[in-house]
C-alpha cells in the first residue's frame, strides 16, 4: 500500500442541472475506492464542489429569471438527497464560486504571472451588440463558409464536416438575441502553454510511471508532442463582461477568468473550506490546508470522465507546477469511461435514461446500483453499459440469491438449534477448502484489485467465493442433520462455516455495500462499528437473530424507471431525514418481507356477533367479535360504509397478536381487515362460507 494521506475528488458538476447517472457513476466509483481506503486504516479527504461559473450558467440563470447565485445556489442544494440517497460519502461539497476559490485562483493567476507564463494580447471576436456579449462559438449560427448549409455553429459543419472559424460563417447571427455579430477586438490572457518550460515538465509529470493510465498519458503525449496545425496552443484565460466568474486580479478593467481556469482550483477551495470549517481536524488531521497540501506525503487524486482529459493532464499541472508551494501537482488522475443505458448515450436535454433521484423514490436500493456499477467497472477509459435484464439478474441471482442467501440460510438453524452461537473451530479444521478461509486467502488479491479500481474483478471473486460457500453448505444437506440429534457438531460446524463465510464476503464488500455491511456489522454480529480490513482476520463467536438484510429487483420496477411515466402518488416514500445508512434503514426491504415475518401477524377468522355505533365517534363502529374459544371487542374506523345491524353474524379477519389499544371509548384487541383506495368507501374481508372463528389465516 503507498503511503501518505489521500486528497481524492470527483470532478466538479457543472450547476446547471441535477445529477444525472453519469455523475453518480463517478461518485460511485470514487466512494468505493475511497470506502476501501479507509478500511485500510488509510486518511482520505474526499470532497467535491459545484462548478458554478461561466457564461452558458450565467445564461440558463437569466432565463429562469434569477440572479446567478441564486441560482446554483438552488442546484446545490438539491445535491444532498442524491448523495445521502447513493450513499456517496464526501466529506464536504463546496463551490467555485466562493471566497475561497477567488483567493485561491487570483493567487495562482499572479503567481503564474510572475513566472511569466501569462501574457495578454488583443483579439478578434463576434460581438453580439444587441446583447452587448461577445459569443462563443456555441452562440453564433450561420451558413457553412464551405458547402453553404443553413444553421450551422460557428466551430464545425454537421453536413459537411469542415472546420472553421466563427468568423468565417456566412450571414452569422447570434443565437441569443438574433442580431447579426460584428467583429471586435479585445485584449485576453493567455497561458504559454507552448513555453519549453511548461512542455518540459509535462512531459516528465506524464512519463512518471503509475501516475496516468498508460492509455490517458498516450493521449496527453500526443496533444503534448503536436506539430504544425496539432501543436500546443496557449489558452486563452480571460473573458471579458457580462460575465460570471472571478475578476481577474490587480487591474482597473472588468475581467474575468475562464471558467476553466477557476474550475479545477475549485478543488482546492473545497478541500480549504473543509480544513477551514475544522472537518480535516474532526478526521484526524491537525494541520493547516497549506501545510497539509504542502506535505510531500500528501497524494492528490483526480477522478474525472474521459471528456475532460484535456484540462486535467495539461493545464491543471502545468498550472500547479508553476505556481509553486503549497501548490502541489496531482500525483493521479484516474479517467472512467462513459455509462450509456441500453446502449443509448445519455443526453442531458431529452433526459431519458436513467434518472437517479426517480430511482430512488420508486424506492430501489441504492446498494443495488453501486453494485452492479461496480461490476462493470475496472481501471480502463472504457464505456459501460446499463442493461436492464443485465441489471436484474446480477442483483437477483449474484447479490441477493449468491451472497445474501448465504446468511439467510444458515441463521435459522444456528439461532433455532446453537441460540446463535458459532462454532468454534480449531485452526486444523480450517483448510484451504473451509470457504471462511477461501475467502481470507482471497482477500490480499481482492485488496490488490480495489487499490487498482479493477472493481469488476472484486465482484467476480467474491461471487466465487459465494458460489463456494453455498455449495460446501448444500453438500452437508444441514437441513437433514438437523433432523438427527447425533449429528449436531456436524450442523454447528456446517452452519458456522457458511456464517463465516458470510462475514468475510460482508467485510469484503463493505466498500461497494456500505450500507448492507454496516448493518451486518451492528444487526448481525452485534458490533459497535463498522467494518476495517482487518475484520478479516476476526472470527466472531456468534450471531444476533437474523433480519432480512436485501430484497430482489422487481422487473416492475426497473420498467417504472425506464418507462419516464409519471410515478404513482405512494410510489414516492418521503425521503427519510438521515441517510439509510446511518438508520440501518432500508427502505426497499420494508416493502418485501420473508415468510416468517409474515408468520407474525396472527391474523383469524372471527365472527362479528354485535356492531353498534360509539356515541361521539363518527367514524367508529364497536365490533364484538367471536375468535371461536373466546370474544373480544374491536374499534374499526367502518360506520361510513356499514349499517352495524348489516355486519352482526358476518365472517371477517382480525390481526389477533395486535397490541391492545387504548382508545376514549374503550381498550381495542385487534383490528378487522378492510380494503380502501383513494375513492370513499372500506370494504372489510370475509372469510368464505365454511371458515370458523378462530382459524388462523395464513
Ligand atoms: N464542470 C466540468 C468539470 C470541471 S472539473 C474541474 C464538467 N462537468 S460535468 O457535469 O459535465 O461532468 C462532470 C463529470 O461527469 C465529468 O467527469 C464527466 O466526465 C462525467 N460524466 C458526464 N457524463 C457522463 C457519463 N455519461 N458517464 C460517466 N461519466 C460522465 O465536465
Ligand atoms: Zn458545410
Amino acid at each position: 500500500m503507498p503511503h501518505g494521506k489521500l486528497f481524492v475528488t470527483t470532478a466538479l458538476p457543472y450547476a446547471n442541472g441535477a445529477f444525472h447517472i453519469g455523475h453518480i457513476m463517478e461518485y460511485i466509483q470514487a466512494d468505493v475506492w475511497v470506502r476501501f481506503q479507509r478500511m485500510r486504516g488509510r486518511e482520505v479527504h474526499f470532497v467535491c464542489a459545484d462548478d458554478a461559473h461561466g457564461a452558458p450558467i450565467m445564461l440558463a440563470a437569466e432565463k429562469a429569471g434569477k440572479t446567478p447565485e441564486a441560482f446554483v445556489a438552488e442546484i446545490a442544494r438539491g445535491r444532498k438527497a442524491y448523495l445521502d440517497g447513493f450513499h456517496i460519502a464526501f466529506d464536504h461539497w463546496h463551490s467555485t464560486h466562493s471566497p475561497e476559490n477567488t483567493a485561491l485562483s487570483q493567487d495562482i493567476f499572479r503567481r503564474l504571472k510572475r513566472a511569466g507564463l501569462i501574457y495578454t494580447r488583443p483579439i478578434e471576436q463576434l460581438y453580439d451588440p444587441a446583447k452587448g456579449m461577445f459569443l462563443a462559438d456555441r452562440y453564433v449560427k450561420g451558413e457553412c463558409p464551405r458547402c453553404g448549409a443553413p444553421e450551422q455553429y460557428g466551430d464545425a459543419c454537421e453536413r459537411c464536416g469542415s472546420v472553421y472559424a466563427a468568423t468565417e460563417l456566412k450571414n452569422p447571427y447570434s443565437t441569443l438575441s438574433g442580431a447579426r455579430p460584428v467583429l471586435r477586438a479585445s485584449e485576453h490572457y493567455f497561458f504559454r502553454l507552448s513555453d519549453e518550460r511548461c512542455k518540459r515538465f509535462l512531459r516528465d509529470w506524464i512519463a512518471t510511471p503509475g501516475r496516468l493510465q498508460p492509455q490517458v498519458a498516450n493521449k496527453a503525449r500526443e496533444w503534448l508532442e503536436g506539430e504544425g496545425e496539432r501543436a500546443l496552443a496557449d489558452w486563452d484565460i480571460s473573458r471579458d463582461p457580462p460575465y460570471f466568474g472571478i475578476r481577474v486580479p490587480d487591474i482597473a478593467e472588468e475581467k474575468y477568468l475562464y471558467v476553466w481556469l477557476d474550475a479545477p482550483i475549485g478543488y482546492l477551495a473545497a478541500l480549504k473550506h473543509y480544513f477551514d470549517t475544522g472537518k480535516a481536524r474532526a478526521r484526524g488531521e491537525p494541520r493547516s490546508f497549506e501545510e497539509f497540501l504542502a506535505d510531500p506525503q500528501t497524494r492528490q487524486i483526480h477522478f474525472i470522465g474521459k471528456d475532460i482529459i484535456y484540462f486535467h493532464t495539461l493545464f491543471w499541472p502545468a498550472m500547479l507546477h508553476f505556481a509553486g508551494l503549497p501548490y502541489r501537482v496531482p500525483d493521479h488522475v484516474w479517467v472512467h469511461g462513459f455509462i450509456t443505458v441500453s446502449g443509448d448515450k445519455m443526453s442531458k436535454s431529452r433526459g431519458t435514461g436513467i434518472d437517479p433521484l426517480r430511482y430512488l423514490e420508486l424506492g430501489m436500493n441504492p446498494e443495488w446500483l453501486r453494485y452492479y456499477i461496480a461490476a462493470k467497472l475496472n481501471a480502463n477509459v472504457e464505456d459501460l453499459d446499463f442493461s436492464p435484464q443485465d441489471f436484474v439478474a446480477r442483483v437477483n441471482s449474484d447479490l441477493v440469491g449468491k451472497y445474501v442467501n448465504i446468511a439467510s440460510r444458515a441463521a435459522g438453524f444456528l439461532e433455532r438449534h446453537f441460540d446463535g452461537r458459532l462454532y468454534d473451530f480449531r485452526p486444523d479444521q480450517l483448510g484451504a477448502q473451509h470457504s471462511a478461509a477461501a475467502a481470507a486467502a482471497a482477500s490480499a488479491q481482492i485488496a490488490d484489485d480495489y487499490e487498482q479500481r479493477e472493481f469488476g474483478k472484486v465482484v467476480r471473486e467474491a461471487m466465487r467465493l459465494a458460489d463456494l460457500a453455498n455449495q460446501r453448505y448444500d453438500r452437508a444437506r444441514p437441513w437433514e442433520l438437523a433432523k438427527d440429534p447425533l449429528r449436531r457438531e456436524e450442523l454447528h460446524r456446517v452452519c458456522s462455516e457458511a456464517m463465516l463465510a458470510f462475514h468475510a464476503l460482508t467485510v469484503l464488500l463493505a466498500p461497494i455495500l456500505p450500507a448492507t455491511a454496516a448493518r451486518v456489522a451492528r444487526e448481525l454480529f452485534g458490533m459497535r462499528r463498522d467494518f476495517v480490513w482487518d475484520d478479516l482476520e476476526a472470527r466472531p463467536a456468534r450471531i444476533l437473530p437474523y433480519r432480512h438484510l436485501l430484497t430482489r429487483v422487481q422487473e416492475r420496477q426497473l420498467e417504472t424507471l425506464l418507462s419516464g411515466a409519471p410515478l404513482p402518488p405512494q410510489a414516492a416514500p418521503a425521503r427519510p431525514a438521515a441517510p439509510a445508512q446511518q438508520t440501518g434503514d432500508d427502505r426497499a426491504a420494508a416493502r418485501e418481507i420473508t415468510i416468517d415475518e409474515f408468520a407474525r401477524l396472527d391474523l383469524r377468522v372471527a365472527r362479528i356477533v354485535k356492531a353498534e355505533a360509539v356515541e361521539g365517534a363518527d367514524k367508529l363502529l364497536k365490533l364484538t367479535l367471536d375468535l371461536g374459544d373466546h370474544r373480544r371487542t374491536v374499534f374499526a374506523g367502518i360506520k361510513s360504509s356499514y349499517a352495524p345491524e348489516a355486519l352482526e353474524g358476518r365472517l371477517t379477519v382480525v390481526v389477533a397478536n395486535l397490541a391492545p389499544r387504548k382508545m376514549r371509548f374503550g381498550v381495542s384487541e385487534g383490528m378487522v381487515l378492510a380494503a380502501s383506495g383513494d375513492g370513499p368507501g372500506v370494504f372489510l374481508l370475509s372469510a368464505d362460507e365454511g371458515a370458523q372463528p378462530g382459524m388462523k389465516v395464513r
